[in-house]
């Protein structure tokens, strides 16, 4: 390994949401919840970023731009930026969007909010599956608009969408949004190009659009590919992809990602309701990623495919009833813990009061998440061998 993934970053007094911000993340409703461990005790596992730092190369391109010392109003100019971003699709995904259709976004939740507002009208309604990442339904709801939320199937152990409840659910006129997750949060799934063209075509048949978020397709486990909605769906004009380096190369704080609109009146509306320049280190950043990047995402790959694999074999010895499955996406493990842990408590606040672990537990996303937590294994192994020792013994202190 040419990279060190090993390392421990101290991130307190950093303004980090993950060391600084969870209490009023996590614990919003229970501003009186005493957990017995002090800040500097607590393992964080919880929020979808990383330990790591990014990968070295983006580091020195930032660094060298600090030095160039200017950062006056910018935005992208040079075609160079598109063409780097589409070497990156094509390579890994086969795919090129074409440029007049790409912009940005300072984060696909914002982006998603902004194409709610300009797609559907306050009574209209639109349509997530669950368990889902939160932000997707509060956006909704947020913009006073109808959610709509259709439980994810489980058929012989494989998570897949309920097709026919969703075309039966898209004939209804006032639905005119999917919010579409690809790959999957929080339970990492791969959707198949089966499944994909499926989605399209009731989609299509239809009329809905489709927003396809897909800022976890970079962190598939090794040698699993990930399918972009765009390359199944071809021509469809009401499909929206957001891409991001955030995810991958653990840059959320910099706040860039590409959106990419097929309809020109909408992408128009979007560039000028978002009427905004761009942070020039986060453009820096994001084409050093996608320029000088693969090596790195590689070997963090692999890191975490060890990771899973530590875990998994973790789980089957000590709480085998987990039943847990390595998925083929994100760096998150969505484990059943229904079977070791009381029911009817919040297992966010039972796994940080009892083992002074902070993780999210399945009440934090959008239903069908009861006794599930999500581990983000994004982390040094060390990190993930403490906090899997430490949820053992506060479980066996309960059994
Ligand atoms: C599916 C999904 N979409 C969007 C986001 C957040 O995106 P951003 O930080 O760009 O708003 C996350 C973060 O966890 C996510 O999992």
């Amino acid at each position: 390994m040419k990279y060190n993934f090993d390392k421990i970053i101290d991130r307190r007094h950093t303004n980090a949401m993950k060391e600084e911000g969870w209490k009023n993340y996590l614990f919003s409703d229970k501003p009186n919840l005493n957990i017995p461990y002090h800040n500097d005790e607590l393992i964080k596992m919880w929020i979808a970023d990383m330990d790591f730092q990014t990968a070295p190369e983006i580091q020195q391109t930032l660094k060298k731009h600090i030095d160039h010392g200017i950062f006056g109003y910018s935005k992208i100019f040079d075609e160079k930026y598109y063409q780097i971003f589409n070497e990156w699709c094509a390579k890994n995904y086969d795919i090129i969007y074409p440029p007049n259709q790409i912009t940005t976004s300072a984060g696909i939740v914002p982006a998603i909010n902004l194409l709610i507002k300009l797609i559907t009208k306050e009574d209209e309604k639109i349509v997530i599956t669950t368990p889902s990442y939160a932000p997707f339904a509060n956006a909704v709801k947020q913009n006073n608009r109808q959610l709509i939320c259709v439980p994810l199937l489980n058929e012989n152990d494989k998570m897949t969408m309920d097709f026919n409840e969703l075309e039966h659910i898209f004939k209804d006129e006032k639905v005119k949004l999917f919010i579409f997750c690809n790959p999957y949060n929080p339970n990492g799934i791969k959707w198949s190009i089966k499944d994909i063209t499926k989605l399209g075509e009731i989609a299509q048949k239809n009329n809905v659009w489709l927003i396809s978020d897909e800022i976890h397709c970079d962190l598939l486990r090794s040698g699993v590919v990930h399918n972009p909605t765009a390359l199944i769906i071809k021509d469809y004009p009401k499909l929206i992809t957001c891409m991001s380096v955030s995810k991958t190369f653990n840059l959320a704080g910099l706040l860039i990602s590409h959106i990419i609109i097929r309809d020109e009146e909408l992408l128009k509306a979007y560039n000028e309701a978002k009427n905004g320049n761009e942070n020039i280190l986060s453009l820096v950043a994001c084409q050093a990623a996608y320029q000088y990047g693969q090596k790195w995402l590689d070997e963090l790959k692999s890191y975490l495919d060890n990771n899973f694999t530590y875990l998994k074999t973790f789980l089957d010895k000590n709480l085998p009833l987990t039943n847990f499955k390595i998925p083929d996406a994100t760096y998150l493990a969505w484990v059943n813990l229904a079977a070791y842990t009381p029911q009817d408590v919040d297992l966010t606040e039972w796994f940080a009061t009892e083992c002074g672990v902070l993780l999210e537990s399945g009440s934090q996303f959008v239903q069908d998440g009861d006794g599930y937590v999500r581990l983000n294994l994004a982390c040094p192994q060390e990190k993930l061998v403490q906090t899997l020792n430490r949820l053992l013994e506060g479980i066996n202190k309960k059994l």
